[in-house]
């Protein structure tokens, strides 16, 4: 595959996933503020956890130029689209984060200075979540942070359907539900021949899952009950949050 063909992949992931976040350049934005707040200029090391095609692990390491990356995704493809679109101080490893042993299975036994993700740990069912929050807690080093942007179940009050109701003005007026979505950008990688090796190593159904329903008041108390001293969101849209945990 050429890096061209990757790259095209890549922008038009980037497109598609504004499709129900179209403010997620800016919720990148607010991750990187957020480990720079925490972390300072100087040399760090970062996981991204679910990284797909490294999306966040590039803006973080072309934002905070000490900082090293290493992304990890259980998907080979969207590694391998991502291998071709980062910096060299990027790393992408696949493993599955459901399995608690992922750290030791791919040589990122820590301390790690943080840890970041973005729109994938709804992925996870509570009890896989809680034990990848409790890995967290014993690989982070102390004062070291964890930053989940993600959406987040919303809860039953007024208040949380009126905030469902303002992501969706937002997105209306955004205009992102004209994106290509989600089905629509796997189906047209499919089509495309020079990505054939990549698709044939790519196992039928990568990751089975069960998305957790927790609200960011059920994470943030989740987190805490793994070992971090805090955590609470520092941005949100409807049920877009950015959660920061400090260890
Ligand atoms: C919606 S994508 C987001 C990717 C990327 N963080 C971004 O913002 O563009 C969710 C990602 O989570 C990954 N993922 C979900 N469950 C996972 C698991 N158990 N282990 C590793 N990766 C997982 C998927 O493979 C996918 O790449």
């Amino acid at each position: 595959m050429q890096g061209t063909t990757a790259q095209r992949w890549v922008k038009r992931w980037d497109r598609q996933q504004e499709y129900d976040i179209p403010d997620r350049e800016e919720r990148f934005r607010v991750v990187i503020d957020a480990v720079r707040a925490a972390v300072g200029t100087g040399p760090a090391n970062v996981v991204d956890l679910g990284c797909g095609p490294g999306s966040l692990s590039a803006r973080l390491a072309a934002a905070l130029p000490q900082v090293h990356v290493v992304g990890v995704d259980a998907d080979p493809l969207l590694l391998g689209l991502g291998a071709a679109n980062t910096g060299p101080r990027v790393r992408l490893v696949q493993a599955d984060l459901g399995y608690p042993s992922w750290p030791e299975r791919t040589g990122l036994s820590g301390p790690w200075d943080a840890a970041v993700s973005s729109t994938a740990l709804h992925w996870l069912d509570a009890d896989t979540l809680a034990t990848l929050y409790r890995t967290l807690a014993e690989r982070l080093r102390p004062g070291g942070v964890f930053v989940n942007a993600d959406h987040m179940a919303p809860g039953n009050s007024t208040v949380d359907h009126i905030a469902l109701a303002v992501r969706a003005g937002r997105t209306a007026r955004a205009g992102t539900h004209r994106h290509e979505g989600w089905a629509q950008w796997w189906q047209a990688l499919g089509e495309d021949a020079e990505l054939a090796p990549l698709l044939d190593g790519r196992p039928p159904a990568p990751i089975e899952h069960t998305e957790n329903e927790l609200t960011v008041v059920e994470h943030a108390e989740l987190l805490r009950a793994s070992g971090f001293a805090e955590a609470a969101p520092v941005w949100q849209f409807g049920d877009d949050h950015v959660l920061v945990a400090v260890r």
